[in-house]
């Protein structure tokens, strides 16, 4: 019987073959027969080409949350598939998103990460100017303040140019849209609304109102991993007795349970949160105000497909979101972020309950990274071709690897979920 069982191809698996349906047939098993993805999807340049392409370049990928760009005139710069885009905020309120370039002649326009501008971005090679909503002002002519004295203003003169429209010339669009409290950004105009994907998360998430968190703690790390690595080990719980001996004690294994509907995402949650012991936990900043039913005593977890995290809580939310930087290298960002109500109540002991929050989620996720590192190095191991997935506990991880499979092949679909709506007693 286990002879016949379908497994993975031997290494290297031929670039070729990354588009191929068959190169995945004992990923494409039911849970309980299914091999891991082949891991030259965690090592190949060749691989992470098409998946930044096909993942990252056509789909809506999280790139910050909303108190990032709150004001008008606040902006970030991020990079998508390789592609640097700016988000702002206009003077009118509206989130807009564009391609980071000069219409002119090229130039990156925006180099800083983040900021603010009073009007425009303006271009450092020859000072073309661009609003907020990606109008483009004009060259230093039509922006004096730039400097340009006033008697060589006349060189910049643009009325005999030929067949140029001013309005022609703006920044190229990026489509953007508002999840909660983040904000996706998509390179293809041709990709299904974000609203398609989500499935049910937004109801379920809807009690912990996470779109009016304010943010209150962001932080970075690099990983010398695949971010998939970093995805699926967020999905599974198997891990935790071993890696995680303060984590277990506040989320034993027992109270973890499924919390899976329809939708790109993978979810489960612990229920009821157990108080913090000496290692810390999930508790201390006060619970926000008008959780209902099981919201009241859970923590949610949902990655969302592709690469972000959505941990929340009573009392906080926290977000992880992992950048591929190339095949073997992560940049993670945590965002920490928690109800009005909660701060409030909180009154002058929140930064402290906040810090007590962040040094714990700190200590877990550095327990993740070093785990997932280890991985990385095993991968790197021809010998090794895949593994079993123990179904009690890798379905998560299952449900993940079909749907980035699914886009590698350009499958469009949305998985259903297991009908398995929490039902527990506080
Ligand atoms: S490249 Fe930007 S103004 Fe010339
Ligand atoms: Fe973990």
């Amino acid at each position: 019987m286990s002879s016949k069982l379908i497994v993975n191809p031997p290494r290297p698996v031929p670039a070729a073959a990354f588009a191929r349906q068959e190169t995945y047939a004992a990923t494409r098993l039911p849970v309980d027969l299914a091999s891991t993805l082949i891991p030259d999807a965690y090592t190949s340049p060749e691989f992470f080409a098409l998946e930044r392409d096909r993942v990252f370049a056509h789909g809506w990928v999280p790139v910050c949350v909303l108190d990032e760009v709150a004001e008008p005139g606040a902006f970030v710069t991020v990079e998508v598939a390789g592609t640097s885009v700016i988000v702002c905020r206009t003077k009118a309120g509206e989130l807009r998103a564009h391609h980071n370039v000069c219409r002119h002649r090229g130039a990156r326009l925006c180099a800083e990460a983040s900021g603010r501008v009073a009007r425009f971005f303006q271009c450092p090679y020859h000072a073309w100017a661009y609003d907020l909503e990606g109008r483009c002002l004009g060259t230093p002519l039509f922006t004096p303040e730039a400097g340009i004295p006033e008697e060589q203003r006349h060189l910049f003169d643009m009325e005999a140019v030929k067949a140029f429209d001013i309005a022609d010339h703006g920044l190229h669009p990026v489509r953007v849209a508002v999840f909660g409290c983040l904000v996706f950004v998509c390179l293809d105009p041709d990709t299904p609304a974000l609203e398609s994907q989500l499935g049910d998360l937004g109801e379920r998430l809807a009690g912990y109102r996470i779109g009016t968190h304010r943010l209150v703690h962001r932080a970075s790390y690099e990983i010398a991993a695949n971010w998939k690595l970093v995805a699926e080990n967020y999905m599974e719980y198997y891990h935790l007795p071993w890696v995680h001996p303060g984590l277990v004690k506040v989320s034993p294994m027992a109270d973890h349970h499924r919390w899976q509907g329809p939708g790109k995402y993978v979810g489960f949650c612990t229920s009821p949160i157990a108080a913090n012991t000496d290692d810390g936990g999930w508790k201390g900043l006060p619970d926000m105000p008008g959780l209902e039913g099981a919201d009241a005593y859970s923590a949610r977890f949902a990655w969302l497909f592709p690469n972000i995290a959505v941990n929340a809580l009573p009392n906080h939310t926290v977000l992880l979101m992992t950048f591929p930087v190339s095949p073997t290298h992560t940049r993670e960002v945590l965002y920490m972020l928690a109800d009005p109500g909660s701060l409030e109540a909180a009154g002058q002991l929140a930064d402290e309950q906040v810090a007590n929050l962040v040094a714990f989620w700190d200590d877990v996720n550095r327990e993740d990274i070093a785990i997932v590192e280890r991985v990385q190095r095993g991968l790197a191991d021809p010998a090794y071709t895949g593994g079993r997935l123990c179904y009690r506990f890798e379905e998560s991880v299952h449900r993940f690897q079909n749907m980035l499979i699914d886009q590698v092949l350009g499958i469009v679909r949305v998985p259903g979920g297991d009908g398995s709506e929490l039902v527990v007693s506080s």
